[in-house]
């Protein structure tokens, strides 16, 4: 199949058409009530580790590398028994803060960000592709579909010109607009050998940080694009061979419509539940009670005796006392792994893993 030839941004069609401007609206509106939720909320590294946790493990098996929340659990807590899948999904979370603290200290995105990314997912330095033979092709009849350009200069071209649409707002259209344009043109470069779409996908969160619409980076399509997955990837397609825009741009701003709805109800959710255990901890075990300590029981689903001695500076004895004394009232619940003691935070562990897509 001959190279097609990947047009610049930005694109010379109307984008905001009729339904475009519809929907955008919608998207707009739920995304604005998820931030005004979110700035409220003290703790928020809480509800950021989250959604994370789930965002990585979706936008994972979007690529076929399926883990369990078990699995995953293993892995953060104890790399050594975990599958190459779950290590795989740490890596991805990995890369996901990484990107998200760039973004903030730098206040732009930019490729050598993008190429740091994606050597973060993957595990190694390849960088951009430099040798031929990338295609992308149909999953079921495993046809070619699409071959992006080849040479590491042109795709450095096509990706000075990304970084600059990114960064400048020259053309006066909707962040949100931009961001499923911004998708298309990324997947469609395809700088690297693989990890493509996990990057992608980092990079419309960035996106949304960069351009102050989220605070914290809590909005993700991933389990939007897993119940909408062939629609996914025949609207990428038909953008290059039909010019369908339009679908296109409905269909991310229908999913950031529906993923701002359902991750303020999971927030909510989260945040309710520090608000309760807060108050059992305080009246159960009133000695042992505080802010910083209800803080690190929800940082992640599980801790550790040192998270606890580092977090509060206390000794290891009255740390590893304290997690006794939660375990005891029910709180968490432990399970030796390898030659550490690992509690987890069931009441969290369950919320996370029994959203919608899981
Ligand atoms: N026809 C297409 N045109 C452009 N991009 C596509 C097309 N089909 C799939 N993609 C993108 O390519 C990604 C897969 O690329 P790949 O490098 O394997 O990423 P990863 O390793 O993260 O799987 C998909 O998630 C999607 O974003
Ligand atoms: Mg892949």
């Amino acid at each position: 199949m001959y190279e097609q030839k990947l047009p610049m941004l930005p694109p010379s069609f109307e984008l905001e058409t009729k339904a475009v401007l519809k929907q955008l609206a919608r998207a707009n509106r739920a995304l604005a009530e998820l931030k005004g939720y979110a700035d409220t909320i003290p703790n928020k590294h809480i509800l950021i580790n989250a959604v994370m946790i789930n965002e990585s493990k979706d936008s994972s098996a979007i690529e076929n590398i399926i883990t369990t929340h078990d699995d995953l659990y293993q892995a953060m807590s104890n790399a050594s028994g975990a599958s190459p899948a779950a290590k795989e999904v740490v890596s991805y979370r990995t890369a996901l803060w990484h990107g998200y603290e760039l973004v903030k200290e730098r206040e732009m995105i930019t490729t050598n960000m993008i190429i740091e990314i994606q050597g973060t997912i993957e595990k190694n330095r390849a960088g951009i592709r430099k040798l031929p033979g990338t295609v992308l092709r149909n999953e079921r009849t495993g046809e070619t579909v699409y071959t992006p350009l080849e040479g590491e200069e042109e795709i450095r071209i096509l990706l000075s010109n990304l970084e600059k649409y990114m960064n400048e707002d020259y053309d006066d259209v909707d962040p949100l607009i931009k961001l499923a344009i911004i998708h298309y043109q990324f997947e469609s470069i395809h700088p690297f050998y693989d990890g493509n779409g996990r990057t992608g996908r980092i990079i419309n969160i960035l996106y949304l940080v960069l351009k102050g619409l989220l605070e914290s980076p809590i909005l993700y399509l991933s389990s939007y694009i897993i119940r909408n997955k062939s629609a996914y990837y025949r609207l990428l397609q038909e953008v290059r061979t039909s010019e369908k825009w339009e679908e296109w741009i409905v269909y991310i701003l229908t999913g950031i419509e529906e993923m701002s709805e359902e991750t303020l109800k999971l927030v909510k959710k989260i945040n309710i539940e520090v608000e309760i255990m807060s108050m059992e901890i305080k009246e159960r075990l009133p000695k042992i009670y505080s802010k910083e300590l209800i803080d690190l029981l929800f940082y992640e689903f599980y801790t550790k005796t040192i998270y606890i001695e580092n977090g509060l500076s206390v000794t290891r004895k009255t740390a590893a006392n304290y997690l006794v004394s939660l375990e005891n009232e029910g709180f968490l619940t432990s399970e030796k792994i390898g030659k550490e003691r690992i509690y987890q935070n069931k009441r969290l562990y369950d919320i996370i893993k029994f959203m919608p897509s899981n």
